[in-house]
């Protein structure tokens, strides 16, 4: 698989166009069997951001209200322990989520046309989607988020930084999760229906050219610069956003 961190910087180039949905699901599909493995749990650069993320991600769900939390592109489930449902595109990456988490109600469908009534959950958490849609498909992926939302509900989703792409260069040609963004575009594409809450950085340190065994103990000094105005240099930008109450 491309790791985009792992290509040298290269001179400034606009985002590929928007990859087919039947791409990447063919691509989920086939990872899916390797994917917690290959991305995560062999991998010191992979328990190194879920170790972020998970810190980075109680923090903006300690803010919701108690209720229903969809976990959307829930993929094989990795992080189906902060919420109660799950939805995915791809089967085969349901497949193995519903082994993992044989009691919780996982759908395969779009993220941009969900099953789900209006107004169902208290949040969405949505980690490593968006970085696969085009511009548009993510207006509409939101436009569902606040569908699904209930008034004053969280959405926390995470994208590439815009700012950093700009200073190492676009990922390699052919990886498909390849779009990035700044919290305005993303705030942008939301239209009125969001307001934004937070932003936190993920990774700053440049943890792919750092020796495995030094990644762990460097994380709490990568938490402590994500804090300040540096966060936006960060491979990763976790937004939060609120469901605006109608009038607010
Ligand atoms: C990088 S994985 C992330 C999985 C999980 N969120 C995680 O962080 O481990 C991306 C997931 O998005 C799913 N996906 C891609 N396009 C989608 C779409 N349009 N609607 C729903 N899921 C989609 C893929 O099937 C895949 O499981």
């Amino acid at each position: 698989m491309l790791d985009p961190e792992s290509e040298p910087p290269c001179p400034e180039r606009p985002d590929p166009p928007a990859p087919e949905d039947a791409a990447v699901r063919a691509y989920y599909d086939d990872l899916a069997a390797r994917y917690d493995e290959v991305r995560f749990t062999r991998s010191s650069y992979g328990q190194y951001l879920d170790r972020l993320e998970r810190v980075a991600l109680a923090r903006a769900l300690a803010a919701a209200r108690p209720g229903p939390v969809l976990d959307l592109a829930c993929g094989t489930g990795r992080l189906l322990d902060l919420a109660t449902h799950g939805l995915d595109a791809s089967e085969s990456m349901l497949t193995r989520a519903r082994a993992r988490w044989p009691d919780k109600p996982l759908v395969a469908a779009d993220a941009e046309r969900t099953p789900f009534e209006d107004r169902s959950f208290e949040a969405v958490l949505c980690l490593h989607l968006l970085m696969h849609l085009g511009r548009s498909k993510i207006a509409r992926v939101l436009r569902e988020c606040r569908r699904i939302l209930r008034p004053g509900g969280r959405l926390v989703l995470d994208f590439p930084s815009a700012l950093r792409r700009r200073l190492r260069g676009p990922p390699p040609r052919g990886w498909h999760g390849a779009t990035a963004l700044s919290p305005e575009e993303l705030m942008a594409l939301s239209g009125p229906g969001f307001e934004l809450v937070g932003v936190d950085g993920l990774m700053l340190l440049p943890v792919h050219r750092l020796p495995a065994w030094l990644r762990l103990p460097l994380l709490p000094l990568d938490r402590l610069l994500c804090r300040g105005p540096l966060a936006r240099l960060a491979s990763f930008q976790l937004v939060e956003l609120r469901a605006r109450t109608c009038g607010s």
